[in-house]
């Protein structure tokens, strides 16, 4: 296979430095796009073409197109931070590239070559840096790439056509209140993913899976809704969009991959940071009943939630049909903070990279 290289055509109507600083400086989460994106397409007996960084804007989509009837569509999230000399740099793009690889795999969709994810990022980034916020606060610049099925028909079956894109978008907090401990609604009934389904790739399919359960979430007062194994409904798996971590004292611990849950970058790379600081860390099936005894009994210290977007944000009150408890008196946990803290100082570059995850541009 050839390793696809893309062409330039910059946009000739990026917005105003005045619009865009306007917008850096509360971004929010999602709300705004940068002047650019990249495409590539994929066809059948041709394989990847070559790619092309165009103007932002709508991609057009003939009406029978196959992922809009059969969702076989994959995507990614990762971050490029500004860094304290002024350069910008990713976070794990390589990451990322593989997990979209596994998605892929999973979706019977064509992969795209880790070099030519990660080099449609830089250029994107690249050509839309001064998007990327300043150095010091919690903003990044948030990518997204994501593949679609293009082919045209309503036959169900793997597609014959494919477009990967990147866009970005400046974030700020993911949560309004930043750091302010989520509340949880556990969902007894509904399940997010089954033993053998899609709970392992990044594909919407998933997320449109959780939403029911979110907005029953929110129907009490809850911010997250949090999802037990398919099969016993006693194993804790992971929130909509966002993988746990269990504090005990000195110990972290995160629900195991069991093909169900999303394998997050964050969730991984909070393995080693936690080593690096002196704690003990652990992947280890969680049940619910220990969730809330080992809360009561006060060994269970802190639990916290982490995700690209969401970075890490503290666990407050947890609800379930069968009742309601607190985690951390509903405070911020030290060592959520603290981890929290050192993972920021990597991705901001304020901090030794040990583990070489920062893809400097
Ligand atoms: C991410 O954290 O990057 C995600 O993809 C989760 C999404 C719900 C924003």
């Amino acid at each position: 296979m050839t390793t696809p290289t893309i062409e330039l055509k910059p946009s000739s109507h990026p917005l105003s430095d005045a619009e865009r600083e306007q917008i850096l400086a509360a971004p929010g989460f999602g709300r705004h796009f940068t002047d650019h994106m990249v495409t590539i397409r994929w066809t059948e007996g041709r394989g990847w073409h070559d790619g092309q960084l165009v103007p932002y804007g709508p991609l057009s989509l003939d009406p029978a197109t196959n992922v809009l009837h059969y969702a076989q569509e994959i995507f990614e999230g990762l971050k490029a931070y500004r860094q304290p000399d002024g350069s910008v740099a990713m976070f794990r793009p390589d990451a990322n590239a593989r997990r979209f690889q596994a998605s892929a795999r999973r979706l019977a969709m064509p992969e795209l070559p880790v070099e030519t994810f990660i080099e449609a990022c830089d250029l994107l980034v690249e050509q839309d840096k001064k998007w990327v916020p300043a150095h010091g606060g919690e903003e990044s610049l948030y990518l997204r790439p994501f593949m679609i099925a293009t082919e045209v028909g309503l036959g169900v079956k793997p597609a014959n056509e494919y477009l990967f894109v990147v866009i970005a978008s400046p974030a700020g907090a993911y949560f309004a209140g930043g750091v302010k401990p989520v509340s949880i609604w556990l969902s007894e009934d509904r399940v997010r993913a089954v033993p053998g389904g899609m709970g392992d790739a990044k594909t919407g399919g998933n997320y449109a899976a959780s939403l029911l359960a979110q907005a029953e979430a929110a129907v009490h007062g809850c911010d997250q809704v949090a999802y037990l194994d398919a099969v016993e409904h006693k194993w804790v798996e992971e929130l909509g969009g966002m993988n746990l971590y269990f504090v005990y004292g000195d110990k972290i611990v995160t629900p195991t991959l069991t093909g169900s849950l999303l394998a997050g970058v964050t969730r991984d790379s909070l393995l080693s940071v936690a080593r690096d600081l002196g704690f003990e860390s652990e992947e280890a099936r969680v049940s619910i009943d220990r969730w809330r005894a080992d809360t009561e009994n006060g060994t269970l210290t802190e639990v916290f939630a982490c995700g690209t977007a969401a970075v890490i944000t503290p666990v407050g009150t947890v609800k379930s049909a069968g009742g309601e408890w607190t985690q951390s008196d509903g405070e911020p946990g030290k060592v959520t903070l603290k981890l929290r803290e050192a993972l920021l100082d990597i991705q901001r570059g304020v901090a030794d990279d040990k583990h070489g995850w920062m893809h400097q541009l």
